[in-house]
């Protein structure tokens, strides 16, 4: 048994009495398989050849009584079993889903969400199926050769020793197959991962797709994806299939071997028909546990490698993680200041910030501007920590980001982020997704800055409509206004917003800016903007350009001294046509 299957079994921990009981079942119908040959002997032997009438009477009935509670036995352990390894998944689940919670953004940046969903499915039931139905046969099977060692020994240690030659040639036929199949269901799991991760995609890229027309492409790539899964596990089955020959020829050899043997001992008078009748039935005793450990041993490799991807994820590395005895964040000023800031994603070779340095003070607007992929959404990231710089620090109120609680840091700033996702349920509820305790007047206060309140109220339900996954749809801007109110409800120090004004038409922009300025009064407010008019207006305006700032400054000084400015206002920010580029900045070199 892998490592990882047994550290599966501690879910059982908590269930460990109900276990128990399921254990002692299977001991009560192991015993019963253990007593009718011994009745069966007394009615051959002494019942029939020796004529003791009642004694066969009593014997049937005795077998009956012995079936019945081993009938009862086994319907207990069913039951109990099935209740022990269905809590034990619920917590599996469960311990994977809050470790999803807290991974790093890096981490869900390179998880295959379909190879997540199949590791919480699938790969969690596999690992139950062992522990209820695998593991309790395995023990019941455990059991039960103790059980019919001692017995075939107790009766006749000379048929015994001949019976239990068949153990070894069973138990190497066993080991081998489990070795191999091991690495194969593990691809297999792999491969339906892959199968849910194209389905995943699909199902949520489903307009892409229409829109390029590229159905037949996608029918084939997920065809392809299920084609493997199914060769996969045809493999499976046929390694399967190759090893029960091989086991059911150990087994009969053994039957043959034993029956020969007790036919000489019988002739020499040593043996009677009763004693080998019940020595074959225990041999039968010998060999099902080990065909029971055969069929379980797929199992146990099975759910081996389930085992193993369960714990790849709850032993995942959380990159941004807190410090023991971090400090929480109080009263927050909102200054800001980025030193020397480096950042290189995980497993990026590249510094996609290269020595970012810029201080900002409480309550003033922050424009964050520059060409796509210069690393905007990678600057206002590092503020809540969704990442960690690799060199440098992020200061709030002098603190370095590292030196604070997570929670306590992120419930002082609000974001917006670059494309924002909404939850099935309420425009309320999503408004009020970060303080699911406010009032409606708050909800509805949030919604009227973020301009949401007079499009919500011509919705079918108003801020009762549901939206989401099975909810009425949102426009794009929308939707982005929705994620506004969210930010502005939790009353941030701190206010990020990645582009959150880019999908919104000039005139509710004007009409937003100007609420917004009221509503980014008392914080500091960093905007990823798209359009001049609200660069116009920020205190500081961050230049950056492939990673680094290469200018600083308000809108006029800028004009005056950054070519780079100049030109990101003329050519890339909305509304940007009154702008004049200076003669002396030639666009070309891109320097002042
Ligand atoms: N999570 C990530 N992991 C690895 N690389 C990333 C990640 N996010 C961004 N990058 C890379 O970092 C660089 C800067 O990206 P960033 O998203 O910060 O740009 P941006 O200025 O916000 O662009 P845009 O205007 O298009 O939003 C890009 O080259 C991008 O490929
Ligand atoms: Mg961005």
């Amino acid at each position: 048994m892998s490592s990882a299957l047994l550290r599966a079994l501690r879910f059982m921990r908590a269930y460990r009495l109900t276990a128990a009981a399921a254990v002692f079942a299977v001991l009560a119908a192991s015993a019963a398989d253990l007593v009718s040959p011994q009745i069966l002997r007394a009615i051959i032997d002494r019942g029939i050849a020796g004529g003791e009438t009642a004694l066969i009477w009593r014997g049937a009935l005795g077998l009956i009584g012995v079936a019945v509670l081993g009938g009862l036995a086994s319907f207990l352990q069913g039951f109990l079993s099935a209740k022990a390894s269905h809590g034990a998944a619920f917590d599996m689940r469960n311990a994977i889903f809050d470790k999803l919670q807290r991974l790093s953004f890096s981490y869900h940046d390179r998880a295959s969400t379909g190879q997540l969903i199949t590791r919480v499915t699938s790969d969690v039931d596999l690992v139950r199926e062992f522990v209820g139905g695998g593991l309790v046969q395995a023990v019941s099977a455990v059991l039960l050769l103790i059980g019919a060692v001692v017995l075939l020994f107790s009766m006749n240690a000379v048929l015994a020793l001949v019976a239990f030659s068949v153990v070894p040639g069973t138990l190497l036929v066993l080991f081998l197959f489990v070795r191999r199949l091991g690495p194969m269901f593990r691809l297999s799991q792999k491969r339906l991962g892959a199968l849910n991760a194209v389905l995943q995609e699909n199902i949520a890229g489903a307009r892409v797709v229409r829109a390029f027309a590229r159905e037949d492409f996608e029918i084939a790539r997920y065809r392809a994806a299920d084609e493997a899964l199914l060769e996969q596990g045809l493999s499976v089955r046929r390694t399967v299939a190759n090893a029960f020959p091989l086991l059911f020829a150990v087994g009969t050899f053994g039957v043959g071997v034993v029956t020969v043997a007790g036919a000489v001992q019988i002739i020499n008078g040593t043996l009677t028909v009763g004693e080998l009748v019940a020595f074959t039935s225990y041999l039968f005793l010998l060999l099902s546990p080990l065909y029971i450990i055969g069929f379980g041993a797929q199992s146990i490799a099975r759910a081996s490698a389930s085992a193993e991807r369960l714990f790849e994820v709850l032993d995942a590395p959380v990159d941004v993680e807190e410090k023991p005895g971090a400090t929480a964040l109080g009263q927050t000023r909102g200054q800001v200041e980025f030193r020397d800031v480096h950042l290189r994603y995980p497993g990026d070779t590249r510094e996609t910030l290269a020595g970012v340095a810029f201080s900002v003070e409480p309550d003033t607007i922050v424009a964050v501007v520059g060409a796509t992929g210069s690393g905007k959404t990678s600057v206002v990231n590092l503020i809540p920590r969704f990442y960690d710089v690799s060199e440098g620090a992020v200061l709030v109120d002098g603190y370095d980001v590292r030196d604070l609680t997570i929670s306590s840091l992120r419930a002082r700033i609000g974001v917006v982020m670059q494309d924002s996702v909404l939850f099935s349920g309420s425009v309320r509820d999503n408004i009020a997704y970060g303080r699911p305790d406010a009032s409606d007047e708050e909800v509805q206060a949030a919604a009227g800055a973020a301009q949401a309140h007079e499009f919500i109220l011509a919705l079918p339900d108003g801020y009762d409509t549901r939206v989401g996954e099975r909810g009425i749809k949102l426009s794009g801007g929308q939707r982005q206004r929705i994620a506004i109110a969210r930010a502005l409800l939790i009353d941030p120090r701190i206010l990020i917003m990645d582009d959150s004004t880019s999908s919104v038409d000039a005139e509710t922009e004007a009409a937003l800016r100007e609420n917004l300025g009221t509503l980014m009064e008392g914080r500091t407010t960093f905007v990823v903007a798209q359009r001049l008019s609200t660069v116009r207006r920020a205190d500081l305006i961050v230049v950056l350009d492939e990673g680094r700032v290469v200018d600083l400054g308000t809108h006029d000084e800028l004009l005056a001294t950054s070519c780079v400015y100049a030109e990101i206002a003329a050519s890339q920010l909305a509304g940007g046509e009154e702008i004049e580029v200076p003669g002396a900045c030639s666009i070309e070199d891109g320097e002042s």
